[in-house]
């Protein structure tokens, strides 16, 4: 299903990228790189450690909440949702896209890819990170994560956070600490690339609970190396998980994500 809609973009040139964006009502634009390039409020910018290319780089771009509709509209917790051209979904929660700098706040960018000056491919791909690419300026600021910068973005739109909008997803009261807070680091660094008890609209990564959990195939240290780097488990041309610095995630966050699995291992399907 979703390779047919993503078939046009992978057989047309670079010239004939397109951004689709829903907004708060519904309602679908469809943006061209050149439109993007000539927008009003297009600038240059400088992202300082740019998450995919992992130095610094200078884009011409629009901001996202230029781009997105009303957002100050949208009642309850709602993130916007951000498809790539591979299937990976970032669910940003809209208050980060909505900081505007103040106070020393990151502020999230679409860049946007000239046709005439390519960027280069991503470091160790044979793609770059165009058409788009969400990027953030000071991104440290809001301690945004390494997850929250999708590149090769193909489509932007709303929905609630997946803790809201899939019970499935959720922890019992009784949960342990560490799962809770495991949790929350799942939806910000895994669940763009994997669902969870059948969760999540991602088509990258297997489900990590359906219909086995990985802390029931796999012995806890390997399952700790494999979050941490899975190269140092297995590895082969295709893989696609990247694997995380230790500024990325850090020992303890894996510990929680993995108490956080561990937990969700006993709640299957609920
Ligand atoms: C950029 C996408 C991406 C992100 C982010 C990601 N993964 Fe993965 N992961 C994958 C893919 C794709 C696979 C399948 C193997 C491959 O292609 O590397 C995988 C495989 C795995 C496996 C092995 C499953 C198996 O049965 O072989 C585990 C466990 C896992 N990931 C856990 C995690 C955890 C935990 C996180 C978050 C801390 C995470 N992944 C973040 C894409 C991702």
């Amino acid at each position: 299903m979703l390779l047919c809609v993503l078939l046009p973009f992978v057989g047309k040139a670079a010239s004939a990228a397109e951004l689709q964006v829903t907004s708060p009502t519904g309602e679908v634009s469809v943006y061209q790189t050149d439109e993007l390039l000539s927008h009003p409020e297009a600038r240059e910018i400088t992202v300082a450690g740019d998450e995919g290319y992992g130095r610094d780089m200078t884009y011409r771009a629009v901001p996202v909440a230029a781009l997105i509709g009303d957002a100050a509209t949208v009642e309850g917790e709602m993130g916007l949702e951000v498809i790539a051209l591979d299937g990976f979904v970032a669910n940003i929660p809209l208050p980060l896209v909505l900081l505007d700098g103040q106070d020393e706040t990151a502020q999230a960018w679409i860049a946007i890819e000239p046709e005439d000056a390519p960027w280069p491919n991503l470091p160790g791909k044979e793609v770059s990170a165009g058409p788009f690419s969400m990027v953030w300026v000071d991104g440290a600021a809001s301690n945004i994560r390494s997850e929250q910068w999708p590149y090769q973005v193909a489509k932007i739109g709303y929905a609630a956070f997946p803790a809201a909008r899939w019970p499935q997803l959720a922890l019992g009261e009784e949960a342990p600490e560490d799962a809770k807070r495991g949790q929350a680091v799942f939806i910000d660094q895994c669940f763009a690339c994997h669902r969870m008890n059948g969760a999540g609209i991602t088509e990258l990564g297997p489900d990590l609970n359906l219909p086995m959990s990985p802390v029931d195939y796999f012995k806890p240290d390997a399952l700790f190396m494999l979050i941490r780097d899975p190269a140092t488990v297995r590895h082969w041309p295709d893989m696609q998980m990247h694997g995380f610095t230790t500024d990325q995630l850090s020992d303890a966050e894996i510990r929680d994500v993995i108490a956080y699995l561990q937990a969700m291992a006993g709640r299957k399907d609920e």
